[in-house]
Parts: C-alpha cells; structure tokens; sequence
C-alpha cells in the first residue's frame, strides 16, 4: 500500500493492527492515551547514515550534520542527539537548556538566532561551541568565544510556502554581501575567530539547483574574505520530505548532498580556497518521518456533503494545515488495508475554522472509538503546538526495538496554571 510508504521504516500491518518497532498501536494508544506522538529510533537513525553516506561518497573533505533543534528538541533527543555524534543548533536558551540537560558539550552545541537576546548570547558563551551571527549589532556584542560564523543571505530563492522562504534579498535573516565583508573585516579589527559561513534558504524545498548559486556565491565571498585552511561552509537544511502520497517518491537526500558537495569541491577550485568542512544543518528530513501522530476519532458526522471524522487532537498540537496549507495523510490503526469508502475531512475539536487536520482524503469506513495514525508528523509539529483551548500537549513515546518507553508525559490541566498567579490573593499572604 503506497500510503505505508509514508510511515516509519518499521511499520507493519500484523494481524489487523499497524505496528511500529514490533510495538502494537492500539495498545500504546490504550495505554498512554491519545492525542499520542510516536517517535522510531531506526528511522531516525538511518535517515542520519542516509546524510553520512552520501556525504562519504560525495565529499573528499570533512562534513557533519548538525540537527536543528527547531524541528522537534526534547532531552530525549538531545540525548539520542549524543549518541549519534551530531551537532545540535539550538534557537535559544531554551533550546540550549534541553540540550545541556541531554549531555551535550558546547562543542556539539550551536546557536542560530535572528535576534539573540543578552540571556542568549550568555549561555551560548557558557554552553556553545559556534554562533551564526545574523547582524553586525550582534557581532559587536561578540567575545574571543564561541567561534563566530556568519549568516549570508545569498538572495536565491527555493520552491516553497512562503512563510518558510529565507534566502532572498529582503528576508529579515542573515547579512547581505556587503554587510558580510565588514563583518569579517570587524572580527580580523577586534581579532575575532571568524571560522565560517552559513546560509539557509528554506524549508521543505525538494530541488537541489538553487542551493548550488547560494553555494557559488559564499564561495566567492569566501575568498575575498581570506578564510584560512580550517573554515566552515554551511548550507543550512531545508531539505523536504512527502507528507501524502501523492508527494511520493520520496526527494532524495543522496541526490540533495551530491549536487551540494559538487558545488562547493568545483567552486573551491575555481577560487583557489581549501576545501572547507561542509556541515549540513537538516530538521525535517532527519526527524519528520520517524515521527507518527494516533488520534481518537471522538464522532463522524455528514454536514454540507462531506464526512467529516472529529478527532481529539488537530490545530494545538499541529498547525502546520493551517500555517502553510500542508497536506497530509492518515490510516486506520485497526484495518487499514480495508479499501476506502469515499474521501473524509479530518478535524479537531478547536474554536477554528481553520482546525482541519486532513481534507478530502480517500479513507475507509470508520467509527466513533476507532484510531488513526498521522504520518510524517515528527517535525515542527510538537514544537510548535500550543495551549490553544486549554489545549493539554499530547504524551510522547520513544519506540525502539519492541519497546515503548515515555520520553514526555502528557500535559495536564495544572500545567496550565503553574505560571498563574493570582489577583485576588493578597500579596503579602502569597509572600
Ligand atoms: N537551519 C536554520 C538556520 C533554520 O532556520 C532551519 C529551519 C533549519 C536549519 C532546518 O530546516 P529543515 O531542514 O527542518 O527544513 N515551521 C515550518 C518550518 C520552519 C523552518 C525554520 N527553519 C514548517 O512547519 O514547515
């Protein structure tokens, strides 16, 4: 079925029921509720030899993978994160938090950020090995560490929703040409360790051709520059991945790598420079599929034509249909091979229109009380849900190997009031 192409790499259908990681669905559903966020380690772990092995083939210099924290970051991951050898980009102190929580050392540990704020840039003295600076207002902040790398917006543009384009002149990231070449010749001035370049030009974009003028023309500004025999050039991530079927083939990392790798090998030939390290920078394609999202359907009703299945999660824990039309899938997780009795609305239960998880999908005859699992629902997903509604954030559980092990309780409405405080208390009782 080309629906279970979307899945993990270890689902199955056994019996009547979807497994992943030998792990049962239905009972992880019955035992730790839903909505309920799934995360296989296989995948996780052969999307990160997918990079390596491309980057092995393709790259005759040093390369490594940082993963962007954005994309999904708990200290379960961070930890997982550690055992793979990654480097972690982190967003903030927050994101630095988890990462430190996770045994990251601050040479693993790099921070992005458009407008880091004093307690940013303090703990990424404290906790980071590298900082990408967005503007000079930044780099005049900057002392002898971390190692200071600049972000370069090349003004090329990828395919893609345009909330999640960052490359092109008039993006609110990173430094333009001009801005670039003083800030290297403001670190040569204050005798700052200027070790790198970054750019990033979006997200969920499957052609691999506009990375290669972003490339050409950090090249170019990198030799200008004068960076020296131990330099940096990263290309951010971006790289996208299928949410519905009809997205399938999956876009090829290899391919995506290759054509990357070949750019910067012909391009440092042409300028003369070393080979750089070349540090792929992915969230998505490292973490998106790995992940499985198994809802409640709480009702089915017939209105204005469609059916629509209610479920118990949707808008809160993913707003991504919302943010940037993105179009999903689903199955059963109970007889998903039975065939599809006409196309279902998939909503949640939030004050929105806009709470429509899945619309219009082919799907099989379904009741109340009946499962579903979401695919490719491990990026940006958790990370940015939200406490919409009184909305609790969904349980989350690690699968490895035919075990299921809880890596983030469930939210309860308590943790919604743990930062309130009261009017209506007196201040010097509440003292
Ligand atoms: N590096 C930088 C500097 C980034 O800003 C991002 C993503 C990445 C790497 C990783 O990109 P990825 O490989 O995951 O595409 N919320 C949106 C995506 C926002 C991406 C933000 N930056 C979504 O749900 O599609």
């Amino acid at each position: 079925m080309k629906r279970l192409l979307l899945f993990p790499d270890t689902t199955q259908i056994e019996g009547d029921v979807l497994t992943i990681a030998g792990c049962d669905l239905a009972a992880l559903a019955e035992t730790f509720g839903t909505p309920l966020y799934l995360y296989d380690r296989a995948t996780l772990d052969h999307a990160v030899e997918a990079y390596r092995q491309a980057l092995a083939a393709a790259y005759p210099g040093p390369s490594g993978l940082t993963y962007a924290g954005k994309a999904f970051l708990c200290r379960a991951l961070a930890e997982w994160i550690g055992q793979r050898g990654l480097w972690l980009d982190c967003s903030s102190q927050g994101e630095m938090a988890i990462a430190v929580a996770g045994g990251l050392p601050p040479d693993r540990i790099l921070v992005h950020g458009v407008n880091k704020s004093a307690a940013d840039l303090e703990a990424a003295r404290r906790h980071a090995g590298v900082i990408v600076v967005d503007n000079l207002t930044e780099l005049a902040r900057l002392a002898e560490r971390p190692e200071i790398w600049l972000r370069f917006c090349p003004d090329v543009q990828v395919e893609t929703h345009a909330h999640i384009q960052t490359g092109r002149a008039g993006s609110k990231f990173g430094l333009d040409e001009k801005q670039v070449e003083e800030a290297g010749r403001l670190c040569r001035e204050k005798g700052l360790p200027l070790k790198g370049l970054h750019f990033h030009l979006g997200s969920q974009f499957r052609e691999a051709a506009p990375v290669t003028a972003a490339v050409e023309r950090t090249l170019a500004l990198a030799a200008r520059l004068g960076l020296g025999e131990e330099w940096t050039l990263s290309p951010g991530g971006g790289w996208g991945v299928a949410y519905h079927e009809d997205d399938l083939p999956q876009p090829e990392v290899a391919a995506y790598v290759q054509t990357v790798a070949q750019a910067v090998v012909a391009g440092c030939r042409r300028y003369g420079l070393p080979l750089p390290r070349l540090q792929f920078e992915p969230g998505r394609s490292l973490v998106a599929r790995a992940g499985v999202a198994v809802y409640r359907l709480g009702a089915v009703k017939q209105t204005g034509g469609r059916r629509w299945l209610l479920l118990d999660g949707g808008l809160a824990d993913n707003p991504r249909p919302a943010l940037y039309a993105a179009r999903y899938s689903a199955l059963p997780v109970r007889g998903a091979a039975r065939p599809a009795a006409g196309p279902a609305w998939f909503a949640g239960p939030y004050c929105e229109s806009g709470d429509v998880l899945i619309a219009g999908l082919p799907f099989p005859a379904v009741e109340a009380g009946e499962w579903v699992a979401v695919p490719v629902s491990g990026a940006y997903q958790l990370s940015m849900a939200s406490n919409y509604n009184g909305a609790c954030r969904p349980a989350v559980v690690w699968l490895e190997e035919g075990t299921a092990r809880l890596i983030q309780r469930r939210e309860v409405p308590a943790d919604l009031l743990r930062r309130d405080l009261s009017l209506l208390v007196n201040p010097s009782e509440s003292r």
